[in-house]
């Protein structure tokens, strides 16, 4: 059975690009699949967090799984900071990465970009996401594109560490969907979308209620072409809410592109904002319901327990094959 580990970063609002790129995919892989999906908390502190926000975030991020209706049931839920062996096994991968991977890392060169304080636990975020991945001898790793350089990083770190050591490691394999795994901003199809775009028009967050939903859309840009017709290289804009409507609405792109033949791009966003609060209104109903809830507490806590089950008895096997004492 293939297994399958992922996980949204409690760095900000969940926006819909969060969804499209892994929330909608990790709703379609449990049914089949061994799943993990948990809160990347350890992740989020590479950069300054308030910390009452942070445990704010992580919770309603947890939430959300729950709400868009990951079962956690089927699927273990927890939080990454509640799983000792993530920050463990990053450890023993820091000393198999090289520096000069590292320093090539696009996110890391993004996000330490003209600062001067930057940790170095930003540096080695990479580490802790292959470790976070290889724990669970994960098969396949649903994500949106940009974390495609990351996971080439896990499976190059798995692929080392066995050759030297012994077969611990399972090799990944990313699952990038066509559609939806890059989202870009409604206000500029060459940014990804992203909360941290200082143009709140540009991102549509999941707790947004209908009416912003509305406004966000009829103000996304367009061409003055007024043809609903998918092509990135020249019509990026269009192309960037087809796929949002595909991913909302269920439909696909040849279909979309008929149903909206000749209609023009007001009737078109008017219906895509429609699609995104009927698919959202009941996530937030549920959402609201658990978010301060014992309820999500339990499921984290089981979640936890279940992870780490799978967790250290690889933890135990990596410290073995490298020479690290172990009892049992
Ligand atoms: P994060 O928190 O930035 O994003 C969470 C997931 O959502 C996808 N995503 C998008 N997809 C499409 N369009 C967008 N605009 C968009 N924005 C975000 C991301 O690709 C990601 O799949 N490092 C990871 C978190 C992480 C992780 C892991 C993921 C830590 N450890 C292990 C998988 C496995 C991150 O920061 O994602």
């Amino acid at each position: 059975m293939n297994r399958i580990i992922s996980g949204i970063k409690p760095s900000g609002e969940l926006n819909i690009g969060g969804y499209g790129g892994a929330l909608h995919q990790f709703l379609k892989l449990q049914d089949d699949c061994e799943c993990y999906f948990f809160v990347p908390d350890l992740h989020a502190v590479t950069v300054p967090q308030d910390p009452r926000l942070l445990l704010r975030r992580s919770k309603e991020i947890a939430a959300y799984y729950v709400a868009a209706g990951v079962d956690p049931k089927k699927a273990a839920i927890f939080m990454q900071s509640q799983v000792p062996a993530h920050a463990e096994l990053s450890w023993l991968l820091e000393t198999q990465a090289h520096f000069g991977e590292l320093g090539r890392m696009t996110q890391f060169k993004d996000k330490s970009h003209g600062k001067d304080a930057v940790s170095s636990a930003l540096f080695t975020y990479p580490v802790l996401m292959a470790a976070d991945i290889l724990l669970y001898r994960a098969t396949h790793v649903p994500v949106g594109d940009d974390q495609k350089q990351h996971l080439e990083l896990t499976r190059d770190l798995a692929e080392r560490f066995n050759n030297r050591f012994a077969p611990v490691f399972a090799v990944p394999e990313p699952v990038i969907p066509e559609i939806g795994s890059r989202i870009m901003g409604l206000d500029d199809p060459s940014k990804k979308m992203s909360k941290s775009n200082p143009n709140p028009n540009g991102c549509v967050l999941l707790q947004d209620d209908p009416d912003l939903i509305n406004r966000k859309f009829a103000k996304a840009v367009t061409d003055s072409e007024g043809e609903v017709r998918y092509d990135w290289e020249r019509k990026p804009e269009i192309s960037n809410l087809i796929e949002i409507y595909a991913v909302f609405a269920g439909a696909g792109v040849p279909e979309i592109e008929r149903r909206f033949a000749g209609v023009g791009y007001g009737a078109f966003k008017r219906d895509i904002a429609e699609a995104v609060i009927a698919k959202l209104a009941p996530i937030q109903r549920r959402f609201a319901d658990i978010v301060d809830s014992e309820e999500l507490l339990a499921v984290l806590r089981d979640g936890a327990e279940r992870a780490a089950a799978t967790a250290d008895a690889t933890l135990r096997k990596a410290k073995q094959a490298m020479g690290l004492l172990t009892f049992g």
